[in-house]
């Protein structure tokens, strides 16, 4: 079976699992995990941020980052299909009291316009701009448009937090260091789990102040481990060797495109959108290929680690006939 689900479904390496059992550790709530505080050192450098800290998801960096950015009763605002607003139960409104508002975007963008224009936004407030952008099928932010939504929202005294479970994809994508979007906010989460290939893992970075109460959010979320070394070696493994890979995940994504008769040129990452079709996902699943959910009326065909040039070709010869007719 081709599992093109997502790029969650990596199982970690040879390499990754050496490292893993080889890791130094120690406990992590006494801050005594050496390979966890090496994780958050070279992440918070990496991000050109102060300071950064480990934890199990992205969805609770995500979490903790809005709890320690807003106030109760603030907004939180993004393009209406973000991570955030839909993926992660109502966890904005239940753990920080924030009302959850979405905007139309385009390829999961948001102009400075529609930020100027919103009613009771500001301080104890939070943009949230997701890139690469999930839904919209592993799209890019430029590095402009994203400092302009990002000055929109601060012009309006609200804190902007950038979730990059795939900003990795975005740089290698875009020829650009992490730390050019991440730096342009408050907080910027990403993720090891995804095209990294690690089991587990994200990181949250700000300001040392920030990353301070975003410990308090750590410990309340239940998110505080004991020798998290172990996942924080895969991590740093995967920064070592699985980083500048992602683009050939870009390259085959686009390799498949083409094969199916789909415009390429939609492809900027590791995400080829596919149009639905009732029984579409059956019907490849049939001929051994599996791809996921990306928003209504469209699914996905996801590259990642465990596909190579050869699972391409035999995902393009086994999908053709049920997609390139459609397309
Ligand atoms: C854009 C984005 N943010 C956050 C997450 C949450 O990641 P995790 O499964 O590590 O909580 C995902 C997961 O798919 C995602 O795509």
């Amino acid at each position: 079976m081709l599992d093109l689900r997502s790029d969650t479904v990596t199982r970690p390496t040879p390499g990754m699992l050496a490292a893993m059992a080889a890791a130094e550790v120690g406990d992590e709530q006494e801050r005594e995990d050496p390979t966890t505080n090496e994780l958050q050192r070279r992440l918070a450098e990496l991000l050109g941020h102060e300071a950064a800290l480990f934890l199990p998801t992205a969805t609770m960096a995500n979490q903790i980052a809005l709890r320690v950015l807003s106030r109760p009763g603030g907004k939180v605002v993004a393009e209406e299909r973000t991570h955030v607003l839909i993926y992660e139960w109502g966890g904005p409104a239940i753990h920080s009291g924030l009302v959850m508002q979405g905007l139309p975007g385009e390829a999961g963008r948001l102009a400075p316009e529609q930020v100027e224009e919103l009613e009771d936004f500001g301080p104890g407030s939070v943009l949230v701009l997701e890139n690469t952008h999930r839904s919209s099928g592993g799209r890019v932010w430029p590095l402009d448009e994203l400092e302009a939504a990002a000055a929109a929202a601060r012009a309006r005294g609200a804190a902007v937090h950038l979730d990059g479970a795939r900003l990795f994809n975005a740089a290698v994508a875009a020829g650009l260091e992490p730390a050019a979007w991440a730096s342009l906010a408050d907080t910027v989460t990403v993720c090891f789990s995804k095209g990294l290939g690690c089991p587990f893992g994200a990181v949250l970075a700000g300001s040392a102040e920030t990353i301070e109460r975003a410990w308090e959010g750590k410990f309340l979320f239940g998110g505080a481990l004991r020798q998290s070394g172990v996942a924080a070696a895969a991590m740093l493994y995967a920064l070592d060797h699985h980083v500048e890979r992602l683009a050939d995940d870009h390259a085959r994504a686009k390799r498949l495109a083409a094969g199916l008769g789909l415009d390429p040129g939609d492809v900027e990452t590791n995400f080829v959108p596919l149009p639905d079709a009732p029984g579409l996902a059956g019907r490849l699943r049939e001929r051994g290929v599996l791809v996921g959910d990306l928003r209504p009326g469209w699914l996905r065909a996801v590259t990642h680690l465990d596909v190579g040039d050869e699972e391409i070709e035999l995902a393009i010869e086994r999908m053709r006939e049920v997609v390139a007719v459609r397309a």
